[in-house]
């Protein structure tokens, strides 16, 4: 599985953006066919996403499509299930069984076209307070589905109020979507877009919350805030450092039959010691990443 500190988001049907984010440090890009097209966009935007995936990129990338209430969900899916596609990422999603009317479309066209079976991802975009009480049963619809995403600005809207910077009316939504991922054994989610985009200060204390909270990372709608994002969601070089010394003093005691023991002060045991290790495992694949490109 890979991991994603920052997911850039950029219009389909605006090639300039497009081609730009494809060629930023964001770990992957979305590409827009749902709120960053206009209505009578829809179309052309198709057009240009065919065009978006033939330039140059560093990182994976997914295609949002509208929600499957709407009229657009098959012809999106015909556009977006193709080659160098990683995964679709699906507006509004409201329940498991939305999920699996994409699987099985996203399966036929995957048959007619040649392309791997099951190769395609799906991450459905939770953003409704239908959707984040059904959250568990939509991250377990199907095989496909790798993680989910917190959509906050249409959540806070669906629950009759708005974002603040404490993000208070969130925490609860928040913290129900890393419960409902981890129960269902797929990817952390990745947090919603922080749409005042000049704000960094904010969006690094936000970005730091939803870290602890237990999210992977973090959508992103600027090339701004790719950097700050990314510094956050990657372990610190303190951290790595403790996680290296935790796992070599724990494998040393355990081989003497120690699982209990004390480093600075605190106290060690297993669950502290497999945290040292996701860490270490994490920074793995961050670097690995960073060389790839
Ligand atoms: N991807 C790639 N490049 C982007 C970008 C993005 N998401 N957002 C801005 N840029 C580029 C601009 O094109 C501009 O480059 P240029 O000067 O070479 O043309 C540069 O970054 C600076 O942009 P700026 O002037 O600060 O912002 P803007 O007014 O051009 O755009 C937004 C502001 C919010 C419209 C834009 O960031 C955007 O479209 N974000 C994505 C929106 C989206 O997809 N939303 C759907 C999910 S919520
Ligand atoms: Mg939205």
């Amino acid at each position: 599985m890979s991991i994603y500190r920052t997911m850039l988001f950029a219009p389909a049907n605006d090639l300039r953006k497009a081609g730009k984010a494809l060629l930023l440090d964001a770990d992957a890009v979305v590409l827009d066919l749902e709120d960053a097209v206009a209505l009578s966009e829809k179309a052309n935007a198709r057009i240009a996403l065919k065009e978006a995936l033939e330039l140059p990129r560093k990182g994976d990338v997914f295609v949002r499509i509208n929600s499957v209430q709407t009229e657009y969900v098959l012809n999106d899916l015909l556009a977006a299930v193709t080659r160098g596609v990683k995964g679709i990422v699906v507006a509004k999603t409201e329940s498991a069984e939305e999920v699996r009317k994409v699987d099985w479309l996203i399966g036929l066209i995957e048959k007619e076209r040649g392309l791997p079976e099951s190769g395609m991802e799906i991450i459905p975009f939770l953003e409704s307070a239908n959707a984040i009480l059904n959250a568990y049963s939509i991250a377990s619809a199907c095989r496909r589905v790798s993680r989910l995403f917190f959509g906050g600005v249409d959540y806070v809207l669906d629950i009759g109020t708005s974002f603040s910077k404490s993000g208070s009316e969130i925490f609860y939504a928040r913290a129900h979507l890393v419960v409902a991922s981890r129960a269902a054994g797929i990817e952390p989610p990745i947090d919603t877009v922080y749409p005042d985009f000049k704000d960094i200060k904010g969006l690094v204390e936000d970005a730091k919350t939803v870290r602890q909270m237990g999210f992977q990372g973090k959508l992103a709608i600027h090339p701004g805030q790719i950097g700050p994002l990314n510094e956050v969601f990657t372990p610190t070089a303190e951290e790595i450092a403790w996680a290296e010394k935790i796992v070599k003093v724990f494998d040393e005691s355990e081989a003497k039959g120690q699982a209990v023991f004390q480093v600075d002060g605190k106290m060690i045991e297993y669950p502290i010691a497999n945290r040292a290790r996701r860490i270490i495992t994490l920074a793995g694949q961050i670097a690995k990443k960073s060389e790839d490109k």
